[in-house]
């Protein structure tokens, strides 16, 4: 009587921990399953169930998670599985999105919960069948809390019941047979990623503002607690780029008003699109036009210039102290940058313009007008700021996407050696001149940038990946230029 009393208690102690810990929530009648569990991974750790709960409790016990993830999840999927979700993808969600990213040419997805892997290739199939042409770049990163499944979607090898929904003209084209099972193309491969993540735990990076253009996470919700189905949707919303697109499973729904996403319903399957980057207000405008300041150089567009908000004046007239107004007006203009809100962004820093400012709001104005489509303006601007001091890396570098797309390719590829020269740690002008020249059909030249690029990228300062990255953050950059470095074709 009093073994079954403690093994209930214990087993709600565990209930406790995997809630906390991955975020799961039970039914009660999981709980003899539950308890077996607890007994055979106590057993396993060559410890009591008490103490077992104790060392889990106490956190910082990683593997024990992974495996606990790797016992207690349901991994069931397969290629194209809710098919109609891929079809309004394909003709509704990619045709918007590419649209949205023609200056850059990139893509960039991610698939949370993607289990062993289809989910996140099915995503790229559909994505490089979509695209206008073969110089996109598509990114798909995966996640998924365990490392067993993510090991199988490395491999990329299927059997047939996983292509079950697969259409027959897919399955030629992007699959090789191979000892009884399938494999997935190279190209395929090169433009999908994965990572071990817990959605229990936080991670900066991988949520920061307006960097996905399409999320999935499809038979995840179902599994959390409220608390942290709650989080999650906040912080995929978030980071969906404003005209973004979330899929989630069929059995989760948002509701009929979920903040900041507007319900779609086509291909008889609803889905959500991020209506606007600006947080909590209505109404939202869509985002400015695709920033020729994006990682990918190609042929800058110069876009139209969208009209300034007329209600986004800096909140005050005449602050007092000029350092006190210059640190305001560039922490506001960061932040709406952050937020992809170039054109408030601007508004806001040519609303309060100093007659002498300082280097940083020089750099971020034209890096801002450059996001407007005003390049002219913006290469006065960090020309300026290099008549007052030459040495200035960030400005080189902004000059140089200024340049990029015009005729003087080789004065920005000049301007880009320099910035990297000057500071040795500034990534981004390595991956503009592995992209470029990647472009050229340098490939060579290529991959000894962008594997620079990619050592650098690592520990790029946040300041430089906001004002640079075109929207991008470290993780999708960093796919970016391992996807280019494969393309290459150069061993490392
Ligand atoms: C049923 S599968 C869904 C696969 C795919 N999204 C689909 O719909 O076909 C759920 C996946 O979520 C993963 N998962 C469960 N809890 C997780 C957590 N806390 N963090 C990350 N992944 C988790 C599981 O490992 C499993 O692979």
């Amino acid at each position: 009587m009093t073994a079954d009393l403690t093994q209930a208690s214990d087993v709600t102690r565990f209930r406790v921990q995997l809630a906390e810990q991955l975020g799961w929530t039970f039914d009660d009648k999981d709980v003899p399953q539950l308890a077996d569990v607890l007994r055979r991974r106590a057993q396993a750790a060559d410890l009591r169930s008490g103490t077992y709960l104790r060392r889990l409790a106490a956190g910082a016990w990683d593997e024990e998670l992974t495996a606990l993830a790797e016992e207690l999840s349901i991994n069931e999927t397969y290629f194209f599985r809710h098919a109609e979700q891929f079809r309004a993808l394909a003709e509704v969600v990619l045709p918007e999105r590419i649209r949205d990213r023609a200056a850059q040419r990139v893509l960039s997805m991610l698939s949370v919960g993607c289990s062993s892997g289809e989910e996140a290739y099915t995503m790229a199939v559909v994505a490089r069948e979509a695209l206008p042409g073969p110089d996109w770049i598509v990114s798909v990163l995966g996640l998924d809390a365990s490392a067993a499944v993510l090991r199988r979607a490395e491999q990329a090898r299927y059997s047939g019941w996983s292509l079950r929904e697969t259409p027959d003209a897919v399955r030629e084209r992007w699959f090789h047979p191979r000892d009884g099972e399938y494999e997935l193309d190279g190209r395929i491969r090169a433009d999908v990623h994965f990572r071990r993540y817990n959605v229990a735990g936080e991670d900066a990076d991988l949520w920061r503002p307006g960097q996905y253009d399409v999320i999935f996470c499809r038979n995840l919700l179902m599994y959390l607690t409220p608390a942290l189905q709650e989080s999650l949707v906040r912080r995929m919303t978030r980071s969906l780029a404003g005209g973004g697109y979330l899929f989630l499973g069929h059995t989760d729904s948002l509701g009929t008003r979920p903040e900041g996403l507007e319900p779609r319903h086509s291909h008889q399957t609803f889905y959500y699109r991020r209506s606007s980057v600006r947080e909590n207000t209505a109404p939202a405008p869509r985002p400015g036009p695709p920033a020729p300041t994006a990682p990918i150089p190609g042929v800058p567009v110069r876009p139209a210039v969208r009209p300034p908000e007329p209600d986004l004046r800096p909140e005050r007239d005449a602050p007092p102290d000029p350092g006190e107004r210059a640190t305001s007006v560039l922490d506001r203009a960061m932040r709406l940058l952050r937020d992809e809100r170039f054109a408030e962004a601007l508004t806001a820093m040519e609303g309060d313009r100093s007659a002498d400012p300082a280097p940083a709001e020089m750099l971020l104005h034209a890096v801002l007008l450059a996001q407007a489509g005003r390049l002219g303006e913006a290469e006065m601007e960090c020309r300026r700021l290099l008549d007052a001091d030459g040495l200035n890396a960030d400005a080189h570098h902004q000059l140089a996407v200024c340049l990029e797309g015009g005729a003087a390719v080789d004065v920005a590829i000049g301007h880009y050696r320099l910035a990297a020269h000057l500071d040795p740690e500034f990534a981004m002008p390595r991956l503009r001149l592995g992209l470029l020249a990647r472009r050229r059909g340098e490939n060579r030249t290529a991959g000894v940038e962008l594997d620079r690029a990619l050592g650098l990228l690592r520990r790029e300062r946040e300041d430089r990946l906001t004002l640079f990255g075109g929207g991008f953050g470290r993780i999708a950059l960093t796919n970016l230029c391992r996807a280019e470095l494969e393309a290459s074709g150069v061993n490392r």
